[in-house]
């Protein structure tokens, strides 16, 4: 009798000493992956704002207006929503954009979110700031189609922006102006972060994420996919070659573009120099699960298969499905929620306007 009873407190106590030492064992290496993490990533910031642009809320209201005004643009038709629309996570779900007059472009539109904690804007990186991005769409003629910065002052103006104008950019003698456009466009996106679940993981909450997410952020890590999408974007902080070991169409199906003659040489186009050919901006990889389809010409439509090529072409690995679905599921941490400053749609100045044919 006791002699039972001693084995089974022997056991019982053998098994305590187990089990703890495996939970001590698993919450160390739950810990390591965090520390891991942290080392790689960082939570995002509370605000994009910066001193080169100072802002205030007339000026992020105005902006808020001017990023949903379409009349600015020669069609009457598009804006900044139009292809980075609040339904769609600030993108638009189309493969490749249409642009003013039904004009086709070359490239698929990213999420405006988080964008100004990016290293540049575009793929190619030729502009530095959202500002300047704003600045120069007005007079793109894919985007909005106008000759001259004065025609969008006179368009602004005849609109009845002059008071907004006045209430955002004070004591200027001038407040329509091109440039006021984009700093008040930049002040409004500079709002649009989605912090997501993986920020609280990163703060030190381990229950925001699932097991399967850990498994999945441990092996982005393993692969070597954080050797590129890292930061508090999860990308967007370098220039890569997209076709590290093989060509990348190979494996997207991408397409010759008559606009880029030929396939999409990245930076190449931006700067004419061959070391740039088929270099990307790495894209952030936040909100990437509700933002398809995928890479700079959305040529593939599936998150796991957009996995599949990234481990084809830029590291050479084939991963198994387990390993996918683990990374989507940590890709999915990502998600945030869209801006309430985003989700609703400004009034806009009533005004006499007819569009132009
Ligand atoms: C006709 C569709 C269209 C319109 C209109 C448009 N965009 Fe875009 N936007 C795009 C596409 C396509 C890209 C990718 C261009 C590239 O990488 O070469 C882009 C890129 C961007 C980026 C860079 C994102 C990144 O990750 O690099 C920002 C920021 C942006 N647009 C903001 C705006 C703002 C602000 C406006 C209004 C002033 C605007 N866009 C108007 C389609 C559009
Ligand atoms: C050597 C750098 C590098 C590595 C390593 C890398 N990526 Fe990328 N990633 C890029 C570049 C550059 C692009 C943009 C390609 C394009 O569209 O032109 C990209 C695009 C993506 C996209 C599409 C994003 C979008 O919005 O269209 C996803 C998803 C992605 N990467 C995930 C991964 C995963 C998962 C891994 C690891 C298996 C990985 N990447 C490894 C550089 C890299």
């Amino acid at each position: 009798m006791h002699f039972i009873k001693w084995t089974t407190s022997i056991a019982a106590g053998v098994l305590l000493i187990l089990t703890t030492s495996s939970m001590v064992n698993a919450e160390n290496k739950e810990q390591a992956l965090l520390d891991q993490a942290r080392s790689l990533f960082k939570a995002l910031p509370d605000t994009a704002h910066v001193d080169d642009y100072p802002h205030s809320k007339a000026r992020r209201e105005l902006g808020k207006a001017l990023f949903f005004e379409t009349r600015v643009s020669t069609d009457g038709r598009m804006s900044c929503a139009a292809c980075h629309n609040p339904s769609y996570y600030g993108a638009d779900s189309l493969a490749l954009s249409v642009g003013v007059h039904g004009k086709k472009l070359p490239r698929n539109a990213p999420t405006v979110f988080n964008t100004p904690l990016l290293i540049a804007q575009h793929y190619g990186g030729n502009r530095v700031s959202v500002e300047e991005q704003a600045m120069k769409a007005l007079l793109s003629p894919l985007a909005y189609g106008n000759t001259s910065y004065a025609e969008v002052e006179a368009k602004l103006d005849k609109l009845g922006y002059e008071k907004k104008f006045q209430a955002a950019f004070p004591n200027e003698p001038k407040a329509i102006s091109a440039e006021n456009w984009a700093t008040a466009i930049g002040a409004f996106e500079r709002t649009l972060l989605t912090p997501a679940p993986f920020d609280k993981y990163l703060k030190g909450d381990q229950k925001a994420i699932s097991k399967e997410a850990k498994l999945g952020l441990e092996k982005f890590i393993s692969t070597g996919c954080a050797g590129c999408h890292n930061g508090a974007t999860v990308g967007g902080q370098s220039y890569q070659k997209f076709g590290i070991v093989e060509d990348y169409w190979l494996a997207t199906g991408s397409k010759e573009m008559e606009l880029l003659k030929g396939r999409d040489k990245g930076k190449f186009h931006d700067t004419q120099k061959a070391e740039d050919t088929y270099i990307f901006k790495v894209p952030q990889l936040r909100n990437v699960a509700v933002t398809p389809p995928y890479f700079h010409d959305g040529s593939v439509a599936r998150l796991e298969d957009a996995v599949r090529v990234m481990a084809r072409v830029q590291l050479g690995q084939k991963l198994n499905d387990v390993d996918v679905a683990n990374i989507v599921a940590f890709l999915q941490t990502l998600t945030g929620e869209v801006p309430a400053q985003f989700a609703s749609a400004p009034s806009l100045p009533v005004a006499g306007f007819q569009n132009q044919p």
